[in-house]
C-alpha cells in the first residue's frame, strides 16, 4: 500500500477527483520497483493494468520489421500509460520500458472498474487523457507527412521540453532518440542540430539539447523559417 496521496492528486487521471477518493484510490494501486532496462510489457501483449509513473522515466514506443523503433513518447512522474487495452481490451498498442530506475503504480481491471463505479469522475478523466493523445496524434500526424525534417525536429524537440523532459530544459539525448522520435535518420537530426545550432536556436553541448528559443522554433516546426 502506498503512504503518499500527493503524487495521486496530481495526475491527470484524479482530477477533481475529492481528497477521500485518492485514500481509497491508493489501496487499489500496487506500486511496483522496475529497474533502468526493464520491459514493463510489449506491443502486441494482453494488458489488463493501467500504470501511473510515480518516480523514474518511460518509453512508449513500436519496433517496426526492419528493426527500426518509433519513439512515441518519454513519461514521468504523474502520468499514465496502459490505459487503451485497460478498456478496450485489445493487445497493447506500443511497447513500454523504463529508462531509468522507475516507481510505477499498477491498477488492475477490477480495482479500476471498482474505482469508477465509486468516482466516475475517474472515468471523464480517462476520456480527458485519451482525447488530448489523439490532438498530439493528429499534429504528429500533419508534422510527419507534410513537414522536412526542420520540422519534424523541432516537433519532437518542444513535444519533449513541453512534457518537461531534461532539468531546467537541459534534455539529454542522443542523435538516434531525436530521429526514434522525430521520424528522420539519426544523420539527419545531426545535420539538423547542426543547422539550428548555428542559427542560435539551440544550445547543444555534451550529449545535451537546450531550446534557446521555444517561439521561433515554433516557426521551424510550422515550415515557416
Ligand atoms: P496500451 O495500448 O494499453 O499500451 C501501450 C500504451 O502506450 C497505450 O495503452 C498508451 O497508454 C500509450 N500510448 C500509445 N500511443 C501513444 C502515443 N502516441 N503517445 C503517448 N502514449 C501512447
Amino acid at each position: 500500500m502506498l503512504r503518499d496521496t500527493t503524487l495521486l492528486a496530481q495526475t491527470p487521471l484524479f482530477q477533481g477527483v475529492p481528497p477521500q477518493a485518492l485514500e481509497i484510490a491508493q489501496e487499489a494501486f500496487t506500486a511496483r520497483f522496475y529497474p533502468a532496462g526493464t520491459t514493463v510489457f510489449k506491443a502486441g501483449d494482453l494488458g489488463a493494468a493501467l500504470y501511473v509513473v510515480q518516480q523514474g522515466r518511460v518509453r512508449i514506443f513500436r519496433t517496426y520489421l526492419d528493426e527500426r523503433e518509433r519513439v512515441f513518447a518519454f513519461l514521468g512522474p504523474g502520468e499514465v500509460f496502459g490505459e487503451m487495452s485497460l478498456l478496450d481490451e485489445e493487445p497493447r498498442s506500443a511497447s513500454a520500458e523504463v529508462v531509468a530506475d522507475s516507481v510505477l503504480l499498477v491498477l488492475y481491471r477490477e480495482a479500476y472498474q471498482g474505482l469508477i463505479r465509486r468516482y466516475p469522475q475517474v472515468a471523464h478523466n480517462i476520456a480527458g487523457i485519451l482525447a488530448k493523445r489523439l490532438r498530439e496524434a493528429d499534429l504528429e500526424l500533419e508534422v510527419l507527412s507534410f513537414e522536412e525534417a526542420r520540422g519534424r525536429v523541432a516537433y519532437a524537440l518542444l513535444k519533449l521540453y513541453r512534457q518537461g523532459f531534461g532539468e531546467n530544459g537541459r534534455m539529454k539525448l542522443t542523435h538516434l532518440e531525436l530521429a526514434q522520435l522525430s521520424g528522420t535518420s539519426r544523420e539527419t537530426v545531426t545535420r539538423v542540430l547542426h543547422a539550428l545550432k548555428n542559427e542560435g536556436l539551440l544550445r547543444v553541448t555534451g550529449g545535451y539539447v537546450e531550446i534557446v528559443d521555444t517561439t521561433t522554433l515554433e516557426e521551424v516546426l510550422y515550415g515557416l523559417r
